[in-house]
């Protein structure tokens, strides 16, 4: 009978913990649906094609090693005519959303700037098949990679890589490790590394972060980038989801030989892309790739 408080208290400890633990392995299982919450607002049920914008395009099926299958979409332009650019704009898409959204800007992108534009989905995202992760992203950009390096038209045109947020990371892994490949690079808005992005975005889960196995290490990726590579970094000042610090230590460990810093006071993580002079900037960056454009 006296020992009733204690049982109390020791059940209590007991469930206490045992509720933690679950939440933290709860937190450790489902992290991916956290970072890439591919499903959001039917984003998995319907893609948008380019055929929708007037645009001709291939639908590109991309078979992974590990047996996912990657849908894309590959605009080309005619490379004999006397106009052609030889240049090819590559996106890599934000955490949230599919290829779809990105219609419109692909459309400006290849009709009114003349480039070639390549546009995938992750695994797990819009029409490609599998659950996303770091590990099956870093395969499908070799994947991508090695079609690139296999199709003679991309292969031989300036690879440029225009990622925002999640997509920032998929490019610096890819400037990094193709760099060969690779004539510049766009960067909007993108983190140092998941870990050290999570206190802004979940502030509840900061003590948690060490449990945080997707690591996006950009800080490390990106020093690793030739210093012949041209990076334009595009930052929203009012960046409410990766504070722009991030972005500015991105730019001050890059080691390229030239490097375009590009600040939107007022802009927000979404919506640099429609600020006044976004295009500009990015026209004047494209066009300056080599060959230089007339
Ligand atoms: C594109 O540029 C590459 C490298 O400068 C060159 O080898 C290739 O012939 C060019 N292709 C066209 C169609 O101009
Ligand atoms: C930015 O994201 C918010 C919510 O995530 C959305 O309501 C808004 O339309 C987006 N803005 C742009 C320009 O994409
Ligand atoms: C650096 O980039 C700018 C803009 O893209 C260009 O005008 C310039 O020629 C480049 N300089 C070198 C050394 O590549």
């Amino acid at each position: 009978m006296f020992d009733l408080p204690l049982y109390f208290i020791k059940i209590s400890f007991v469930i206490g913990s045992t509720v933690a633990v679950a939440a933290l392995l709860g937190i450790y299982k489902y992290q991916g649906s956290i970072i890439y919450p591919s499903g959001l607002n039917g984003a998995r049920d319907h893609v948008d094609t380019p055929a929708e914008y007037g645009l001709a395009y291939e639908d590109l099926s991309l078979k992974t090693k590990d047996g996912e299958t990657l849908n894309g979409y590959l605009l080309l332009h005619d490379k004999n005519s006397i106009d052609y650019t030889n240049k090819t704009v590559m996106i890599l898409s934000p955490n949230a959303g599919n290829i779809g959204h990105f219609l419109p800007v692909v459309k400006y992108i290849y009709e009114q700037l003349r480039y070639n534009v390549l546009i995938y989905s992750y695994r797990g995202y819009g029409k490609s098949t599998g659950t996303p992760s770091e590990t099956g992203l870093k395969i499908d950009a070799d994947t991508v990679m090695e079609y690139v390096a296999s199709h003679t038209q991309l292969a031989e045109s300036s690879l440029v890589l225009y990622g925002r947020s999640l997509g920032g990371a998929v490019t610096l892994y890819i400037a990094a490790h193709y760099a060969n490949l690779v004539a510049g690079i766009i960067l909007e808005n993108t983190f140092l590394s998941v870990r050290k992005v999570i206190p802004h975005i979940f502030p509840i889960l900061s003590p948690f972060r060490a449990l945080c196995h997707e690591i996006w290490a950009s800080e490390d990726e990106i020093v690793r980038i030739p210093d012949t590579i041209p990076i334009l970094f595009m930052s929203a000042l009012e960046d409410e989801i990766v504070p722009p610090e991030h972005m500015r230590t991105l730019y001050e460990l890059s080691k390229s030989k030239n490097k375009t810093w590009k600040a939107f006071a007022g802009a927000h993580h979404n919506d640099t892309i429609v600020q006044p002079k976004y295009w500009d900037y990015f026209y004047e960056f494209m066009r300056n790739i080599n060959p230089v454009e007339k």
